[in-house]
């Protein structure tokens, strides 16, 4: 029996899941409950993202994962092309982006064609696309946040963290799923330090390794929840 399926329900597109440790539906929802109370331009201004990217650049956000830090940096000013490749990701980000519209904020957010816009593809493909354009054509930004094995103690991992790692070691070809072969991150690294025009970003755990042995980054940020290392190009 498949572990995961994508269920249509009253509340919209979910993700229902017959995982022991993790059993039931997980809908994602930019409005309300933990995402939702995070996810305000007053509210993101405070979050450590906004510390690390100018709040006026155009970012490419390669690492979509639910959303979160995608739609802050687009809460925060800036202009935000995010890519998420998993196929139980994106169909759940496009039905998540769908019902945000009833939202005035977020409809201007998402109508908006130098706000926001959402590629539900390989990173690498837009990465590619943009790299033989003048630098005045580029990004400022390309941004970064790899999946990290997460804290054993799974009871201080938030919610959402652990639906979104057990979608990544789910096994698709057993759950009829399309196989999710994507560029690693560490070429993504590399084409993005040759398109972005001002500083790639990546998120790492506070004491994690740094991505790549070499280049090392310009300088890094920590703060208690993660820490981003800043390479200038
Ligand atoms: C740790 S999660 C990112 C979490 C995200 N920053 C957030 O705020 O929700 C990493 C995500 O990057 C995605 N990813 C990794 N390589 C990718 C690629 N080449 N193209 C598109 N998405 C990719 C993975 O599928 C995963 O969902």
């Amino acid at each position: 029996m498949p572990n995961f399926a994508l269920e249509q329900t009253p509340g919209g597109l979910a993700l229902k899941s017959t995982l022991p440790e993790l059993p039931g539906l997980f809908l994602l929802d930019y409005l309300h409950g933990n995402l939702g109370y995070r996810l305000t331009p007053e509210r993101v201004l405070h979050e450590p993202l906004a510390k690390v990217i100018d709040h006026h650049a155009w970012v490419i956000d390669t690492t979509g994962g639910l959303g979160k830090d995608g739609l802050m940096l687009a809460m925060m000013g800036c202009k935000v092309w995010m890519c998420e490749a998993h196929p139980l990701l994106y169909p759940l980000i496009e039905d998540a982006i769908k019902r945000a519209l009833v939202d005035s904020y977020f409809n201007n957010l998402f109508t908006h064609p130098d706000k926001f816009k959402f590629f539900p593809e390989d990173a690498k493909n837009i990465l590619m696309r943009l790299l033989d354009l003048p630098k005045e054509a580029r990004p400022d930004v390309v941004y970064l946040d790899p999946m990290f094995p997460a804290r054993k103690k799974s009871s201080l991992v938030k919610k959402e963290m652990q639906w979104l790692k057990a979608i990544h070691e789910v096994d698709l070809d057993k759950d009829n799923f399309k196989k999710y072969v994507v560029t690693s991150e560490t070429e993504l690294f590399e084409l993005a330090l040759k398109t972005a025009t001002k500083r790639v970003v990546v998120k790492r755990p506070a004491h994690a390794p740094n991505l790549v042995a070499s280049p090392v980054p310009n300088f890094s940020k920590a703060f208690q929840s993660a820490r981003f290392d800043v390479y200038l190009t």
